[in-house]
């Protein structure tokens, strides 16, 4: 899978930015993202993008 595709067209936020918010930032929701990188401020229609990439980032991460 490429980091450099783009996920949220509105913001130009590219999957790599949406992990390093998770990683670095502990970003669990949507909103987080949102917050920390401005995806899925604007038409939401990223927003199922951000959450499988969460779902895929919190799942290989112990808490
Ligand atoms: S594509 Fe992300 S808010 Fe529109």
């Amino acid at each position: 899978m490429n980091g450099d595709t783009i996920i949220c067209n509105c913001n130009e936020v590219y999957r790599n930015e949406i992990i390093k918010a998770i990683e670095e930032k502990g970003c669990k929701t949507v909103e987080d993202i949102g917050e920390a990188t401005g995806a899925g401020t604007i038409c939401g229609g990223c927003i199922d993008d951000i959450q499988e990439i969460l779902d895929q980032h919190a799942g290989s991460k112990k808490e």
